[in-house]
């Protein structure tokens, strides 16, 4: 079993890359638990992987972004404290971005802050967001406006998991993957041209290097920077457009896959800009990203005065111009903040020719 150590101000915390399932019976070693398991996981794991979890210390949870929000935190308290809970309980998280959202924000506010463990069981949150300490809530029509830093005492990563996970919802991920393995420069994202048909097929072997090297990418960017307050932003590569496209299509587009195209739109800013070549740009599109793009994405989304609207309303933006993060030939990133709405309309024209719309 490999681990990766991370520092946090918070407190410092560990990524156990799990061989098999019985890590799960070692949290019998925690007397006050409470296991928080997104409902759909349970139904496909609660006989296999996750069996031996006692039924009195198990609260399912139904999986939605409306159900990211405060309402769902008092439920958890409300079960929480009827098990009397006190600072020495342990809250174990089985689940996905969601969830983990969720049950970070209990874990961090009950008490002050409760043990808390976490197993994600979707791409994403295995590659991403289980580092890195956010918790966010949606509040009305906002996402992720509320939140705290905290991260779990622990991450055990079990890539069994991955097999029952819908397409959408594994492309959603790899989206992540990709961008992580563009910013860790040449060698990382080399490798996972190499490795993308076996991720692809989610065989175990790649799957488990690409989630490694994701994280430790991640890990590099927001070393330093945990409150997100310069470099981290960096990882908003693909995600400025990417978000954008998102809201226009009223999220029928897949986070993950809004970002590889968000990364495609960057990767055209930057040609334009010389930042850079030609056979770098062509390199990424036609080897990893369009192979990683396998939703079609109509017209319709691509609309410049709604995606300008949305780009405008960017939380990160604090000037006149529109914030883009582009990438340069030596796999250097930069926040551009005068990224024009011309360059916004004539890099959205090509992004059609490019996607063949
Ligand atoms: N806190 C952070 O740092 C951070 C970072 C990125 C994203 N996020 C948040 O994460 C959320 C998205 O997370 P996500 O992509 O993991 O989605 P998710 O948690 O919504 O899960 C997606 C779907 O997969 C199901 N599922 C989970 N595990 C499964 C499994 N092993 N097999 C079959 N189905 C499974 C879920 O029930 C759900 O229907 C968003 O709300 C986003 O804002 C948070
Ligand atoms: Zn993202």
């Amino acid at each position: 079993m490999s681990v990766i150590s991370i520092h946090s101000n918070v407190r410092d915390y560990t990524v156990y890359f799990q061989d098999d399932c019985s890590f799960i019976n070692k949290f019998e070693r925690f007397s006050q638990r409470l296991f928080v398991i997104d409902e759909n996981v349970w139904q496909l794991h609660g006989k296999g992987c996750l069996a031996s979890i006692p039924k009195e210390n198990l609260m399912l949870f139904t999986v939605t972004e409306e159900r990211k929000g405060l309402k769902s935190v008092m439920e958890i308290y409300d079960r929480l404290m009827e098990k009397s809970a006190k600072k020495n309980m342990t809250l174990i998280s089985i689940g996905g971005g969601i969830l983990q959202d969720v049950t970070g924000f209990v874990a961090s506010t009950l008490y002050r802050g409760l043990n808390w463990i976490f197993v994600p069981t979707t791409l994403l949150a295995q590659s991403d967001s289980c580092i890195g300490s956010k918790t966010s809530l949606n509040y009305k029509r906002f996402k992720n406006i509320l939140g705290t830093f905290y991260p779990p005492a622990e991450v055990h990563i079990q890539t069994t998991f991955l097999r029952t996970l819908s397409e959408n919802d594994f492309l959603s991920g790899l989206g992540e993957v990709v961008k992580l393995h563009i910013m860790g420069g040449r060698e990382s994202t080399d490798s996972l041209i190499l490795s993308l048909p076996a991720v692809l097929c989610r065989e175990p072997d790649a799957l488990l290097l690409a989630i490694s090297t994701s994280l430790s990418i991640k890990l590099n960017y927001i070393e330093g920077d945990e409150y997100d307050t310069g470099r981290r932003n960096l990882l908003n590569f693909g995600h400025c457009f990417g978000h954008a496209l998102e809201t226009v299509s009223n999220y029928a587009i897949p986070h993950g896959q809004a970002v590889v195209v968000g990364m495609i739109f960057a990767n055209l800013a930057a040609l334009k800009r010389k930042w850079i070549s030609y056979t770098t740009f062509d390199s990424h599109l036609n080897s990893l990203l369009l192979k990683s793009l396998s939703i079609p994405i109509h017209e319709k989304y691509l609309k410049w005065d709604k995606i300008l609207d949305c780009m405008r309303h960017d939380k990160k933006r604090v000037g006149n111009g529109l914030v883009m993060i582009m990438m340069r030939e030596n796999f250097s990133f930069e926040k551009v903040v005068d990224f024009s709405e011309d360059e916004l309309r004539s890099g959205i024209e090509e992004l059609k020719g490019v996607l063949n719309v």
